[in-house]
């Protein structure tokens, strides 16, 4: 049986995601290190609060999904950190954690949705067992809250997968940033409905923008569909007029950090103009995400914070000065594209091409 064959009966039977980068087993985190790849794969452990502070602002976990879930964990990891013997006296060690993690990163909302989803669970599971009750019970409740947002996000994957896969046929689409397996929790957002297509047989070519500067298209992207079996093409993010005015390409595929309650989307830097871009020359620009990325208390793009990251990222290259020293550096890591120029958003929920769709399908506290 070919490796395809496999692929396909684990989708019609037990749904396999093709790769997952954040294990959750026996009250441990462990990481997969997405700054490595694609030369190395190291799994770290995430052992404290800090490690996994630094772990998300590094880019070792990232993509917002993943970033959500992997924060989730962090406040268990802050509950086995903590000496405390009483469930109010974790609960402020866990206060804590989850105020220091809030700092990690500005832009993807799905962190600060996960830090306020297990906070709030574990301040009414405190008030419920009261707070003179035994930590480790708030601790098993911290896991298996972790556990449960994994889960969740797994199941909306593959879900965004089988509606967005309605939307395309056989040949190529294109790509920016890496809003695959490894951004989530194990199917990806844009790159849901290509895994789900390849495993029903559909014959789908990937084009990924190698996303300057930190080339997670190129390094990120490239890698799992590699490792999936999918015919993929990497180019630099300054040819994808040329390739989308070629005609062969039928929809751009990106996901999302934060859309906003107008429906405009910040997502990594060069998205906007990849829009513009698809725009111009009639191609379809859906954008792919869970629920819990849409932010209804962000009432358009221009609130959206947006990161602005180290200079030397723009002005090197593989450790390389690729500019002098003293130039100044423009280098905010995401964009806003405005919901004119979104052809349809891909959910769990199903495609909507109105914004105003997206408010029946609120994610929960
Ligand atoms: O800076 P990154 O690598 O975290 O940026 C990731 C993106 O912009 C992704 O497109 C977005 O988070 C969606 S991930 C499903």
């Amino acid at each position: 049986m070919s490796e395809d064959t496999l692929h396909a009966d684990a989708v019609t039977t037990a749904p396999r995601p093709p790769v997952q980068p954040l294990r959750l087993a026996d009250g441990r985190l462990a990481l997969l290190d997405q700054t490595l790849l694609p030369n190395e794969e190291r799994w770290i452990d995430i052992d404290s609060v800090a490690t996994l502070w630094e772990a998300i602002h590094q880019l070792r976990v990232r993509g917002a999904p993943a970033i959500g879930i992997a924060a989730a964990a962090g406040l268990a990891v802050a509950g086995r950190e903590s000496t405390a013997t009483t469930a109010g006296k974790l609960l402020r060690d866990v206060q804590t954690a989850h105020d220091d993690l809030a700092t990690s990163r500005p832009t993807a909302v799905n962190l600060f949705w996960a830090l306020e989803r297990v906070m709030s669970g574990a301040q009414q599971f405190v008030a419920t067992i009261g707070a003179d009750a035994p930590a480790d019970l708030l601790r098993q409740h911290l896991w298996q809250a972790a556990q449960t947002m994994l889960d969740d996000d797994l199941a909306a994957g593959l879900a965004i997968g089988e509606h967005g896969v309605a939307l395309l046929r056989d040949g190529a689409v294109l790509t920016h940033c890496n809003a695959g397996a490894i951004a989530t929790s194990g199917w990806g957002t844009a790159l849901a409905p290509v895994y789900v297509g390849h495993a029903r047989g559909l014959q789908l070519h990937v084009y990924a923008d190698e996303t300057r500067p930190l080339l997670q298209g190129a390094r990120l992207t490239a890698w799992e569909l590699t490792r999936a079996g999918i015919p993929v093409t990497v180019q630099t993010d300054s040819m994808a007029a040329s390739l989308l005015a070629r005609g062969e390409v039928q929809a751009v595929l990106v996901g999302a950090d934060r859309v906003a309650a107008n429906g405009d989307v910040a997502n990594k830097i060069g998205t906007y103009g990849l829009a513009i871009i698809a725009r111009e020359l009639g191609v379809p620009f859906y954008v792919a995400f869970p629920m819990s990325t849409f932010d209804p208390a962000t009432p358009d793009g221009t609130q959206i914070p947006i990161e602005q990251r180290a200079a030397d990222e723009v002005r090197q290259f593989a450790g390389q000065r690729t500019a002098p020293a003293a130039a100044e550096v423009f280098n905010p890591a995401f964009d806003v594209t405005p919901a004119r120029y979104v052809t349809a958003y891909i959910t769990e929920h199903g495609v909507f091409t109105d914004p105003q769709e997206l408010h029946l399908h609120t994610a929960a506290q």
